[in-house]
């Protein structure tokens, strides 16, 4: 069955670029960011990585640890990291698995057999420190994914994390965010001492709480 949103993040141990790991272990209690990529020495998986890289401190900013999982062997993996280097102009220090029996793959279901039988969608899975699935997105092996929505969607459930709010369409840090519909007018001055626009009984907005 595939996972879901809300669904437990299922543990398993890896073969990774920077040694073994046992998955929950490793995230200890940061948030996570598990992502599959096709294949390896591809040309789309290549610049994903090299922007991953790039964007050390954006993840460290924000507790997230990053993983990559790729059906390929290790070997491979070390090969293919010395190019991602050489042509992003960065330094891969993070883990990518090593799944040649695709039990990572399996686990999360980031096969589509009718897209292909051997090699991984692009499937991004956002885990909470509770081991939680947060969020997941999945693009085909054509498009390669926007590392900025990767880290606004974890801005964004770290602030409903945090506080009650959501939000909004093409929210970007800084801007206001949504009090949740769960919120009683009456405690909404306590909770969002800012201040806050009733726009409609269910829409009301708040400056962005942690900024
Ligand atoms: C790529 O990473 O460039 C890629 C992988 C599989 C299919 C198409 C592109």
């Amino acid at each position: 069955m595939s996972l879901r949103i809300g669904d437990d993040a299922p543990n398993f141990t890896a073969q990774t670029t920077e040694g073994e790991i046992d998955f929950h272990q490793w995230l200890g209690n940061s948030w996570g960011i598990l992502y599959s990529h096709p294949a390896d020495f591809t040309p789309v998986c290549t610049t994903e990585l090299g922007r991953t890289a790039q964007l050390k401190d954006e993840f460290a900013k924000r507790d997230t640890k990053v993983i990559a999982v790729s059906v390929d062997e290790l070997d491979s993996h070390h090969e293919w990291i010395k190019d991602i280097n050489e042509t992003q102009n960065c330094d891969v220090d993070f883990p990518i698995i090593a799944d040649m029996d695709r039990n990572v793959a399996t686990l999360y279901n980031m096969i589509h057999p009718n897209a292909s039988t051997s090699t991984t969608v692009r499937s991004v899975y956002f885990i909470s420190p509770d081991k939680k699935i947060k969020a997941i997105i999945t693009y085909p092996a054509s498009t390669g994914r926007n590392f900025f929505e990767i880290l606004r969607v974890i801005d964004s459930l770290q602030l409903t994390d945090k506080y009650s709010v959501a939000t909004p369409v093409d929210w970007q840090q800084g801007q206001d965010v949504i009090i949740s519909p769960s919120v009683k007018q009456e405690d909404v001055a306590a909770k969002f001492p800012k201040g806050h626009q009733l726009i409609k009984p269910y829409l009301r907005y708040t400056p962005q709480p942690n900024k």
